[in-house]
């Protein structure tokens, strides 16, 4: 197995780890606020929470490094959303003091970035083709292309005959 795919499979492997934690943590505080998880259940999921994120930054930055930082638009839009992912996730579980209704607006925040961040990776919207479309330039189908790739020029009709 190539270090690409592996690396690829870590980072996804922690960011499901992140949802995970961050789907107990959002149940724990919508389902009993008042009690919240003992000192050990919470230092596990905190701990989960922070290795996965900073696994999943290192491990970004690598792919990036390894695709020598050619991205896809929709790329931006991803980091954005885990932006805001990592301050709503504090906001909802930091040990600053917070009301619950305000720690309960930073999970419906994350949460919604959560999913907005794991649509994009698995839609991967191609806004480059609709561009196209807008600019009226067609693609050209299969037959077309078959028919450009056959019409060709090879490099022996361009050059000049001998005198
Ligand atoms: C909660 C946060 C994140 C989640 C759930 C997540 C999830 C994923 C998933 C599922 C893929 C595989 C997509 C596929 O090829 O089908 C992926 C790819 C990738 N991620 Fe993330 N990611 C997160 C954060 C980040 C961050 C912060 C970075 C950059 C610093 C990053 C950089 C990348 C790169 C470069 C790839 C492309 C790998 C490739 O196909 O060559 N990700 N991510």
């Amino acid at each position: 197995m190539d270090s690409h795919l592996i690396l690829k499979i870590i980072h996804m492997t922690f960011g499901s780890l992140a949802l995970i934690a961050f789907l107990i943590r959002a149940v724990m505080l919508f389902w009993d606020p008042q009690n919240q998880p003992g000192k050990v259940t919470r230092i596990v999921l905190v701990a989960m929470q922070h290795l996965s994120f900073t696994v999943l930054i290192i491990t970004g930055i690598v792919l990036l490094y390894q695709n020598q930082f050619v991205v896809q638009p929709w790329f931006y839009g991803k980091i954005i959303l885990f932006v805001v992912i990592l301050s709503a996730t504090i906001k909802a579980f930091g040990k600053r003091d917070m009301s619950l209704s305000q720690r309960k607006a930073g999970v419906f925040v994350a949460g919604i970035a959560f999913a907005g961040l794991l649509t994009l990776v698995i839609w991967k919207p191609d806004f480059s083709a609709n561009q196209t479309q807008q600019q009226g330039i067609q693609q050209p189908n299969t037959s077309q292309q078959n028919q450009l790739s056959s019409m060709a020029v090879r490099p022996s009709a361009t050059t000049q005959p001998a005198q």
